[in-house]
């Protein structure tokens, strides 16, 4: 046995470290690196009993003290700190050593290195890793792309470093080039969309119900024992139940309201537009924050006219809670069939083939959606990997036409005191024009046609036809 590591973590900040913690922990020998020393130091300081490290002090050291072939984890903030640290190392390496970008990368920045790194010799693979701080160091959920011949020598590792689900490990081979990171960047999307309707159930039941913070954490403990169980609703209920120690008020009415975000959601939304995708939870969510941080705007039209809000009494208000339930599962539902029919036409586009309910089976534990429906979506693709979507697949589909009418209701509740629920609504109409047997597109077509003669087809006879608009008789001709 050598006694060189078998991976290093350039990186050290909380995820590299956490991620190089890990894979120690597991009896993995890790080569560490880090610009400055001083976090080389401080984590074999601190940690060094928990493995076999071996710290590093310039490029050359740390790859000289991995086995080969070479695999280097790189986990620096994404764009152009990636670029440097990859130029930095690649010209040290030899043909088929593996360099594996474990932020949160752009897919077509991943594209763009692996293709020029696979020129080299080199192996890229980028890589989500979803589960933040402590999911690097107890198991995170890990989506890595790049080549099927990298993931022989790399997949074992992250395996063992992954979370488990019924000891299935929660990392698989996406696919090639960027489909790691494709997929990473949708998982973002959908938690985008996911907090955005947990945000909303806790303002339905506080502005119809006048539930109080601390009432709504425990209406989400108890959804949390059900078919929601996952990850962010048991976390919303720990914040809705926190107490702020400087004015004993809830947390939350003394958090701005205002939210932020790194980007991976608004990526996930221009993809799809580029891509074709309805993701409209998705983009509702992500424009839902930007609207939250306008506060210019906000300000200036806090007076504008709304109804009185008087919360619901009686049978109505014995009902919502449980009525919100039901909204808040179709439209999850919803969410993640957008996000799947994304990867689906992302992995067409790229030519990935991407296993949809393998997908599913590793955000079952580790990242931040996990959740125990997703192991229904995991059997759904199993059963029908073509699966035009999630809506049309048994279970699911059961679950949302049971749910429509509560979902209905919700909406309109919503509606009538003025409570905005983007999330809900849209992905009520979303649900409502997949089932429509004619959408008003048709109009929007003869729109198009009158003034643009941009032509239109017609439901029976095949052809692209052009109506003379401007013409007495305004005869119809083939285009
Ligand atoms: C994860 C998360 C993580 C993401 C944060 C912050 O899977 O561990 O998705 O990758 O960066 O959740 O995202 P925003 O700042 O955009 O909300």
């Amino acid at each position: 046995m050598s006694d060189k590591a078998s991976i290093g973590v350039t990186g050290l900040a909380v995820m590299g470290r956490n991620l190089a913690r890990n894979l120690a922990r597991h009896g993995h020998t890790v080569a560490l690196h880090n610009r400055s020393e001083q976090r080389t130091r401080e984590l074999v300081e601190q940690f060094g009993s928990e493995g076999t490290f071996i710290p590093a002090y310039s490029a050359r050291e740390f790859v000289d003290a991995l086995r080969r072939p070479r695999q280097i984890v790189v986990m620096v903030k994404a764009g152009e700190p990636t670029d440097a640290v990859i130029e930095e190392f690649a010209p040290l390496l030899e043909p088929g050593d593996v360099i594996v970008d474990a932020g949160n990368a752009h897919f077509a920045d991943t594209r763009r290195r692996e293709a020029a790194l696979r020129e080299r010799g080199l192996h890229f693979v980028g890589t989500g890793v979803s589960g933040g701080e402590e999911g690097a160091l107890h198991g995170p959920s890990i989506m890595p792309g790049g080549s099927r011949e990298s993931y022989e020598s790399l997949g074992p590792l992250l395996e063992d470093i992954s979370a488990k689900v019924d000891g299935t490990p929660c990392c698989t081979h996406i696919g090639p080039d960027g489909a790691g990171h494709f997929v990473k960047m949708v998982h973002n999307g959908i938690e985008y969309s996911d907090m955005q309707l947990i945000a909303e159930s806790f303002d339905l039941l506080r502005g119809a119900l006048g539930y109080e913070p601390a009432q709504i954490a425990e209406v989400f403990r108890t959804w949390n024992t059900g078919r929601l169980d996952s990850y962010l609703i048991e976390i919303t209920a720990e914040v809705l139940a926190h107490t702020d120690a400087a004015t004993g008020k809830p947390f939350v009415d003394v958090v701005a309201d205002q939210a932020e975000q790194k980007g991976t959601g608004r990526w996930t939304v221009q993809i799809g537009l580029d891509l074709g995708v309805p993701i409209t939870g998705i983009a509702e969510a992500t424009f839902a924050r930007s609207l939250s941080g306008h506060a210019d705007l906000r300000e200036a039209t806090r007076g504008l006219g709304g109804p009185t809000r008087a919360p619901l009494t009686g049978a109505a208000a014995e009902s919502f809670a449980d009525d919100v339930e039901q909204a808040l599962y179709a439209s999850k539902v919803v969410a993640y069939a957008q996000g799947f029919n994304q990867i689906q036409a992302g992995s067409a586009e790229y030519g990935w083939d991407i296993d949809l309910g393998a997908v599913a089976s590793l955000w079952r534990g580790g990242c931040i959606i996990r959740a125990k429906f997703l192991d229904d979506i995991r059997a759904a693709y199993e059963a029908e990997p073509a699966l035009p979507t999630l809506l049309t697949s048994g279970d699911f589909r059961k679950a949302v036409e049971d749910a429509q009418d509560a979902w209905r209701s919700v909406v309109s509740t919503a509606v009538r005191l003025g409570i905005p629920t983007p999330g809900f609504s849209t992905a009520l109409a979303y649900y409502d024009a997949l089932r429509a047997e004619r959408l008003p597109a048709a109009l929007v077509q003869g729109q198009r046609d009158y003034f643009g003669a941009h032509t239109y087809r017609r439901v029976d006879r095949d052809g692209s036809f052009h109506t003379e608009w401007a013409t007495e008789d305004r005869t119809e001709h083939p285009a």
